[in-house]
């Protein structure tokens, strides 16, 4: 088992929803957690402020990590404010639904960089600390829908998909280091981009679920520190984690 004691991560997109849950679970196990944002500064400044109440440290830093400058000063501001790299979650991610026929070369364009490209500004910038790190470790949140596909979400499932074969393949090239490189494919879990989903639809998606419910962020949270303390052994992994509704 690894003690995260001390370790440091980046977590994209860590202010609110999955992000906030990922970056609280980290600071819980002693991780330093760089917390970045791109709007509602409040957020990310109350994520800090949870943080160092039950103990633990977190420093926010805006970036859009769509674009590789951003991506890269996040990096750099973590390895200035605490001098190592240990962790990155690829957590910051967007929608723009629409049915093929309808969906703008914008609306396609946008999702591609958020979900996809950002993942190659910030791992490119982050890889020489990590590859210095005795357990370095890439988590990549991708999506359900980059497995089964989703209606209206051509843009969104070709970023997911893009990432899970992304992970794979760097798993490979880094395998004989000490980093490891994981997706976690969340299902439907209750944060603000699911309650963009009409109601009457979520109802139906709900239903659809074995477990009958909507995932929490705290439970796709658990899985990152899972692989990041037990994770050794792990990489190039799916580890799924949707209530059941694809196996
Ligand atoms: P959310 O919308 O609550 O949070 C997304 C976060 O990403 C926000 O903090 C947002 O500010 C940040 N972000 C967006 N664009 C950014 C950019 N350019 N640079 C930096 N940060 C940016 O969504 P949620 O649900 O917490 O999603 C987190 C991740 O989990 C996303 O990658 C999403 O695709 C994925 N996911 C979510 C599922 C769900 O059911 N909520 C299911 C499967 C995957």
């Amino acid at each position: 088992m690894t003690n995260l004691n001390g370790k440091v991560a980046i977590v994209t997109g860590g202010s609110r929803g999955i992000g906030a849950a990922i970056s609280m679970e980290l600071a819980r196990q002693g991780v330093k957690v760089v917390l970045n944002f791109v709007s509602r500064e409040e957020l990310a400044e109350k994520m800090v402020a949870d943080i160092n109440e039950i103990g633990g440290e977190a420093y926010a830093v805006r970036a859009d990590v769509s674009n590789s400058e951003e991506a890269a000063h996040l990096v750099q501001e973590a390895i200035d404010h605490y001098g190592r790299l240990d962790i990155l979650v690829n957590n910051a991610g967007i929608t723009r639904d629409s049915t093929f026929k309808k969906l703008s070369s914008e609306d396609w364009r946008k999702v591609i960089d958020v979900n996809l490209n950002s993942v190659y500004n910030t791992t490119s910038a982050a890889l020489p600390y990590l590859l210095e790190s005795d357990a370095g470790r890439i988590i990549n949140i991708s999506s359900i829908i980059g497995q089964a596909g989703g209606f209206g979400q051509t843009n969104y499932a070709a970023a997911k998909a893009g990432l899970i074969g992304y992970t794979k393949s760097l798993a490979l090239e880094l395998a004989k280091s000490n980093v490891t490189v994981n997706a976690i494919c969340p299902g439907f879990i209750g944060t603000e981009m699911v309650q963009a989903i009409p109601e009457k639809v979520l109802a139906g998606i709900v239903e659809k679920v074995p477990q009958k419910r909507l995932g929490k962020p705290e439970e796709v949270a658990r899985g990152v520190a899972f692989l990041c303390k037990d994770g050794s052994y792990i990489t190039g992994q799916q580890l799924n984690i949707n209530g059941g509704l694809y196996m």
